[in-house]
């Protein structure tokens, strides 16, 4: 498995070298990687563009991104490989610490209106359903932040004023206070 995703990693980009294989559970034609480039560290989401869904999941998430570029407390786009040697791939910041599923109890509040005001911050870029999920957020170590990882399935809205949009909205907040009903 290792030597594989090392191979097609170099393929990617010979600069990039394979550190974890992050999303090893799931059946899932996009591989997830944390990688280093001089000595940085990455995170690398990549597949097959010849796979349906790699080709329609990884450019949305990458103009997804590019919108989000003034948003505070996500991951950015770092670099996107575009089709690259029969691969999409993009390169992402990382996130240190652990997910929120693994954080436990006793989180504070300041971390929930932290991530309510990124949320408010995407909607106001035009970016929803959000997919906030206790295995899209990372919390830092000393947990004080908060970090969406996974905007994979989010949405690009081009009529800011729909009736939708607005259910969309409150959809993402109600998952946020649904979510730190857990943690809280
Ligand atoms: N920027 C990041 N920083 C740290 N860990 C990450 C980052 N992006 C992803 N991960 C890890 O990889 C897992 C899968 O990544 P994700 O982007 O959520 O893909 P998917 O849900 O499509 O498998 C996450 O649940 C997390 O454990
Ligand atoms: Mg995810």
């Amino acid at each position: 498995m290792t030597t594989i995703q090392s191979k097609e990693i170099e393929l990617i980009d010979r600069e990039l070298e394979f550190k974890t294989f992050l999303n090893i559970e799931k059946n899932s034609p996009i591989s997830v990687c944390e990688v280093t480039k001089q000595e940085n560290v990455y995170i690398l989401k990549y597949g097959k563009n010849t796979d349906s869904w790699v080709a329609t999941h990884l450019p949305n998430e990458k103009r997804v991104l590019e919108r989000a570029k003034e948003c505070e407390g996500i991951t950015h786009l770092v670099k996107d490989y575009n089709s690259f040697n029969g691969y999409a791939a993009l390169l992402k910041e990382y996130a240190e610490g652990n997910l929120l599923s693994d954080s436990g109890k006793g989180l504070s509040t300041k971390l929930q209106s932290q991530l309510e005001n990124t949320i408010r911050h995407l909607h106001k870029s035009g970016i929803v359903y959000l997919d906030i999920g206790s295995d899209n957020i990372i919390i830092s170590n000393d947990r004080k932040k908060a970090t969406i990882i996974d905007l994979g399935l989010a949405c690009l809205k081009r009529d800011e004023s729909s009736y939708f949009f607005e259910i969309d909205k409150a959809g993402d907040l109600l998952d946020l206070e649904e979510l730190f009903k857990l943690y809280l």
